[in-house]
């Protein structure tokens, strides 16, 4: 069965939706067949892994509105520059996503529509990634309700921890437990930062075992990535924070 990482945080722009781009590619990379999810109507990863298309037939938006859609057929294979991209495969998102769920949010078993969905791909995959939005809406409860590891990208910030304590006793309702498997990095790291760094690690200390040891550094080659609709490694393949998500990805795995 396939296991599924929601990559969540409240805070808006900490990376959760380049770390799914990255982090699918380079699970797609090593041999597994992935499947990566946009649960955000921004629906910026449906841009970059479909190397820029915005017109599809099905998004997420009708798997939430319209239980008869058939999962398969909102899958598509990601692209980049014109060119398939083996073992990664998307679900897009679409702007209407929002005003979909707001229209679920009387339906008896709401919080299972993805989950009643993605158990017609059994063993279709081996990794699907969850790209949640910065919220705790309908589509981020379904995802929280079948995610074996909650991956959690943090920024270089001041407030990088505003909100995580939210986000877990919310994880921890939803799914009944209080042992949650989640996982913190530091994204944007700035290693010459060093009263930030001091001062998040030591923040950082009450959930130590939760922490990775990867970190992705600050990069303008990713951003400059996504504004070209690709993976960074195909963007550059000689961009320094390949590396990063190579760790980050193989501490993943360790995780699953
Ligand atoms: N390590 C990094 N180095 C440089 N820029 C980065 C890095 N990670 C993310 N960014 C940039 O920061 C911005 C926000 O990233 P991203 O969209 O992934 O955040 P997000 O958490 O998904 O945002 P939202 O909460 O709106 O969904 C983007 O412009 C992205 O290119
Ligand atoms: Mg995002």
């Amino acid at each position: 069965m396939a296991k599924k990482i929601a990559v969540t945080n409240q805070k808006g722009g900490v990376g959760k939706t380049t770390t799914c781009i990255n982090i699918s590619a380079e699970l797609a990379r090593l041999g597994k067949k992935v499947l990566a999810i946009d649960l955000d109507h921004q629906a910026n990863l449906t841009k970059v892994l479909s190397g820029g298309e915005s017109k599809f037939n099905l998004t997420v938006a009708d798997l939430f509105s319209n239980h008869k859609v058939k999962i398969e057929d909102a899958i598509h294979q990601a692209k980049s520059d014109g060119d398939y991209i083996d073992n990664l495969y998307y679900i897009p998102s679409h702007i209407t996503l929002s005003r979909q769920i707001e229209q679920c949010l009387t339906r008896v078993h709401r919080e299972r529509i993805l989950q009643r969905h993605l158990k017609k791909l059994e063993g279709d995959y081996d990794i699907i990634l969850l790209d949640c939005p910065p919220s705790l809406s309908l589509s981020v409860t379904n995802a929280m309700l079948i995610a074996d590891l909650f991956l959690m990208p943090i920024d270089g910030g001041r407030f990088a921890l505003d909100g995580l304590s939210d986000l877990l006793d919310a994880i921890e309702e939803v799914k009944e437990t209080n042992d949650v498997n989640f996982a913190v990095f530091r994204n944007e790291y700035a290693s010459q930062n060093k009263l930030m760094n001091d001062f998040l690690t030591e923040q950082l200390q009450v959930i130590n075992g939760k922490v990775l040891k990867s970190k992705v550094r600050r990069s303008e080659a990713i951003g400059q990535a996504s504004v070209t609709a690709q993976p960074l490694k195909y963007y550059s393949k000689s961009a320094l924070a390949n590396r990063d998500y190579k760790e980050l990805a193989k501490e993943i795995l360790e995780r699953i």
